[in-house]
Formats: structure tokens, sequence, C-alpha cells
């Protein structure tokens, strides 16, 4: 690390450790070294000839419901399979570090609840749980799948209570709304913080992408971990460039200094 990167790191960790109301918004490069790729990674094997905002539509479920249905199932057997990273722990020593910090995450694997952080905002959903394609007792009416039985090579089974549409995963598609109750705490989350810490996101997706612009506009600080430039680089006062799992564990322990020396 040249001198340069480690004042950069320290002033980006002071800003941090002076934050009252730190927003972390997160997308899936957070979780690409637990080796799940982000969604605008070339897929490999089986699903390599398909396009991933192709099939993230519901108009992609409807034209073929298997297709979809196997391709979410494979991204979660991914994530079963896959261990949450030195960057969703980092983010839990944060909270027990500073007086307020709420998670606002792009990602549906819940590795941000599975290591423990309290506040998690999920603005696409979660893909362990399932719900009716039509709503049938209201949106979402959850399906429980380990109660049941169908051919699993067959495709989703149909919705136990309607019996009409299929299960689907309880994620947000192309062309779908978000959750409104998480996209309502998500803006005045990002209204009212002093700092928000956004990391591993390109910032292509509307209206996660926007988050970090209001916030902006009320005067937070925005400071960025990226390997690569996003739509909110621009407005970054520090980006640091990298893996999140390599930078945050380093971020966080400049925080804990800084925390150490101001309670003497
Ligand atoms: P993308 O796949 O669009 O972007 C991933 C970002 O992570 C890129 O900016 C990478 O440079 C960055 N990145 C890669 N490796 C990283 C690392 N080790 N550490 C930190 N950053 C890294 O993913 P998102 O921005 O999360 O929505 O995509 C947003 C939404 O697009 C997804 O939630 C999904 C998709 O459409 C829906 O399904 C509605």
């Amino acid at each position: 690390m040249s001198a340069n990167d480690e004042v950069l790191l320290d002033e980006f960790a002071r800003i941090i450790a002076n934050s009252t109301r730190l927003a972390v918004s997160t997308g899936a490069g957070i979780s690409k070294e637990s080796g799940i790729p982000t969604f605008r990674d070339a897929m490999d094997g089986l699903w390599a000839r398909y396009d991933p905002e192709e099939l993230a539509t519901p108009s992609a479920f409807q034209r073929n419901p298997k297709l979809v249905w196997d391709w979410y199932t494979y991204r979660r057997e991914l994530i079963n399979a896959a261990q949450p990273n030195a960057a969703h722990y980092a983010l839990v020593e944060l909270e027990n570090l500073l007086p307020q910090v709420v998670i606002i995450t792009q990602n549906v694997d819940g590795f941000h609840d599975k290591v423990g952080n309290r506040n998690v905002i999920h603005l696409h959903g979660n893909i362990h749980r399932t719900k009716c394609a039509d709503a049938c007792k209201g949106e979402p009416t959850y399906i429980d799948l380990s109660q049941i039985e169908w051919n699993q090579d067959a495709g989703p089974p149909l919705c136990p209570y309607c019996k009409k549409a299929y299960a689907r995963p309880d994620v947000v598609w192309f062309t779908e709304p978000l959750p409104s109750d998480a996209l309502r705490q998500a803006y005045t989350v990002s209204r009212k913080a002093d700092v928000m810490l956004v990391i591993g996101t390109s910032g292509l997706v509307q209206p996660a992408a926007s988050l970090p612009f209001l916030a902006a506009e009320h005067g937070a600080k925005i400071l960025e971990i990226n390997p690569n430039p996003s739509t909110i680089s621009n407005i970054a006062t520090i980006r640091l460039e990298g893996g999140a799992a390599i930078i945050l564990p380093k971020v966080v322990k400049r925080v804990r200094a800084y925390k150490k020396n101001s309670d003497e």
C-alpha cells in the first residue's frame, strides 16, 4: 500500500468514526469474495447463454416458468454453498462501534442477516423465500416449500392456497415495484444519514442507485468501495479501489482505533 493509500484509508475511516447516522448501501460486489458472481458477471456453465436481465422479469417467468425457477434454484444453491466474507463481518463490527448503522441492500442472499447485522433494509427481496405469483392472499403470500410435495424436475409448484398461480422466488424482478415499506425506509434513512458508505454496486438499477444522490443532496458525505468506477463514483468524497473483503476490515480496524482514542 502506498503512503497515499494510507492517507486515504485514514481519512475514510475518520469520516466513518465521526458518523452518528451511517447508511451503508450494498450491492452484489460485497458478496463477490464469497464466491457469488455479481449480477452482471458473465454467467458460466449451463447458464452462459442467458442474460440475467432477461431471466429476472415477470414476462420471462410467464413465458417459461421452469427456466426462471431453475435459474433461481441454481443461484440459491450457490448461495447456500457459500459463506459470508470478511466484509460482511466488518459491517457487524461497525454496527457495534457506531451509534447508528443501517444497511440498505440490493442483495437477495441474506448474508447481512446471517452474520447478525440488526438493521437491514432489503430492497430487492430474499431468495430464500417463496411466494404466490398472483399474491392470492395479498402481497406477499409466502409459501413454505418444505410443506409441499411436487416434481422438482418439472419447475415451480402451484401455490398451495389458490392452486392456480405458480410459486415464485420473493425477489424483485425488472419492471416490478420495490416493496413499499422497504423503499420508504430507505428514503428516510438516506435523507437523514450524515455519511453513506456505498459498497459493491454498479449503480445501474433504480431506484436503489438514486439513494446516494438523495443522501448527498441532504448533506451526507459519500464514501465508496469498489474495484471499478460506478455511477456513484463522481459524488464520492473518497473512493477506495479494491475488493470489499480486503478493504473494509482495514477501514473498520482504523475506525476501532479512532473510537478507542476518543474514548480515552
Ligand atoms: P452489479 O453486478 O451490477 O455490480 C456489481 C458491482 O460490484 C460492480 O460495480 C463491481 O465493480 C463491484 N465489485 C466487483 N467485485 C467487487 C468486490 N470484490 N468488492 C466490491 N465491489 C466489487 O450488481 P448490483 O449493483 O448489486 O436487481 O446490481 C443491482 C441489481 O441489479 C441487483 O440487485 C439485481 C440486478 O438487476 C434485481 O434483480 C432487481
